[in-house]
């Protein structure tokens, strides 16, 4: 997919979604089907793909999460599933929109598809004026991913060697993807393993005040 075919349909995502509104928001959620019933819903077609709106309901905690679906033709090709309201181990106060899970189904993946459901979940939630988006990783593809899209840990303890392993892959494997994906598995695996540290890109910039705040 192009850069400027990403471009367009997280723009059209975005428009279709009225993520401003909290209220709203909540609103339109519940009101879209559930991805399983492949009810009708809102949706749209660029260039061979389509785009469908869904919510998903957790069954145990009733949360409501959107749930976009990427397809190629009717074929589907995988989703992203955003919780705008994630309340993470920190109550700070601020509002953190979190990528709950991206899925592509194995025929569709080493694609870099997994770009796009990053972009899609930033742009909804800069819409939202939140103050991040945070996500779990739990595959080496996803965490490359969001090291290429910006986000760090939360406990800022591995960005360096992250960033290290990732750029090193880039320039020691830079023609070879498929040495360049063997690279990450080794290197990356057991930071996956280990498990349990949570990534975020702020979406506003810090401001002196909010610095001062922090240091206080
Ligand atoms: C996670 C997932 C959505 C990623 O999609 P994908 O199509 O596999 O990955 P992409 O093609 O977008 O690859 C992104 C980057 O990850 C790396 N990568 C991809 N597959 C990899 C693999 N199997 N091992 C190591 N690195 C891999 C590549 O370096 C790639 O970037 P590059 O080629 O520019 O260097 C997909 O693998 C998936 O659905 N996994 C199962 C569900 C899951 O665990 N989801 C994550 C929960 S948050």
């Amino acid at each position: 997919m192009t850069g400027d075919l990403e471009k367009r349909i997280v723009e059209e995502v975005v428009r279709l979604v009225p993520a401003e509104s909290e209220e709203e928001l909540t609103n339109f959620i519940s009101a879209r089907p559930q991805a399983k019933s492949q009810g009708e819903t809102i949706s749209f077609r660029i260039e061979g793909y389509k785009v469908a709106i869904y919510k998903y309901e957790d069954l145990i905690t009733k949360e409501r999460l959107l749930e976009i679906w990427l397809y190629d033709g009717e074929e589907p090709i995988g989703y992203v599933r955003i919780d705008p309201n994630w309340e993470g181990p920190i109550d700070d106060g601020k509002k953190r929109w979190e990528l709950t899970r991206a899925y592509i189904r194995p025929k569709y993946r080493m694609r870099n598809l997994s770009h796009l459901l990053i972009k899609i979940t930033l742009a909804l939630a800069k819409k939202a004026k939140a103050f991040s988006v945070t996500a779990y990783p739990r595959h080496v593809a996803m965490l490359v991913a969001l090291i290429e899209e910006g986000f760090l840990t939360q406990e800022g303890n591995y960005d360096y060697t992250l960033r290290r392993i990732f750029r090193q892959g880039r320039r020691w494997y830079h023609k070879d993807q498929n040495a360049r994906r063997l690279y990450y598995a080794q290197e990356f695996r057991p930071f996956i393993q280990e498990g349990g540290f949570i990534m975020e890109r702020r979406l506003k910039k810090k401001t002196l005040w909010d610095y001062l705040l922090e240091r206080m």
